[in-house]
């Protein structure tokens, strides 16, 4: 091998190791704390309807309790959005909280305890979203612990709330 060819296939290496690092990195940056749940645990308290979608929105028996009694829901709680698009499952949105899992991200970002993920129907994460969206999004929702529908559960009783 000549020199130059050496030198060529040390650059291009060296340009591979960096290229896997930041994708590495990447992969880092998108996963986070959340864990999918145990759906069979969660109560679907409410549906939401928009055209060709249909959003099922369930949590933990002891998250409805605490919303009804005006307690805070509990540390380890999941909420989850299973979206389906012409009837099919298309992705589950998931919210989880965690004791001190907000000091994860700095102020501006941050939505108390909760962190976000967008997990496909194998329930593998969708590595191209950046979940400080969801964040951004449900920051609005800051005076109902960050939820957009914790508000329909004390309605609830035995059917999803329309
Ligand atoms: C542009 C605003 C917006 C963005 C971005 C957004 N959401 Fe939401 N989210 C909503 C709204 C509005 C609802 C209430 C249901 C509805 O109207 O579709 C909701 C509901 C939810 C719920 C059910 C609990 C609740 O708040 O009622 C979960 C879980 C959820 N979103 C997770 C996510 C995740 C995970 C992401 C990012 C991958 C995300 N959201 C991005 C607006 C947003």
């Amino acid at each position: 091998m000549s020199l130059k060819r050496i030198a060529t296939t040390l650059a291009l290496s060296a340009l591979a190791a960096f290229t896997v690092s930041l994708i590495g990195w990447q992969v880092r940056a998108e996963t986070n704390r959340v864990q999918f749940p145990n759906l069979e645990e969660m109560v679907h308290y409410t549906t939401v309807r928009r055209g060709n979608v249909m959003e099922h929105i369930m949590t933990t028996p002891a998250a409805m309790e605490a919303v009804k009694n005006g307690q805070p829901i509990p540390a380890g709680t999941h909420f989850v959005l299973v979206d389906h698009r012409d009837g099919e499952l298309y992705r589950y949105f998931v919210m989880q909280k965690g004791e001190n899992w907000g000091a994860d991200y700095d102020a501006s970002r941050r939505t108390a305890d909760w962190q976000f993920q967008w997990f496909w129907p194998d329930k593998s994460i969708n590595m191209s979203e950046n979940t400080a969206r969801c964040q951004s999004c449900h920051r609005s929702q800051q005076g109902s612990d960050f939820l957009f529908t914790a508000y329909r559960i004390p309605r609830f009783s035995g059917t999803p709330v329309e």
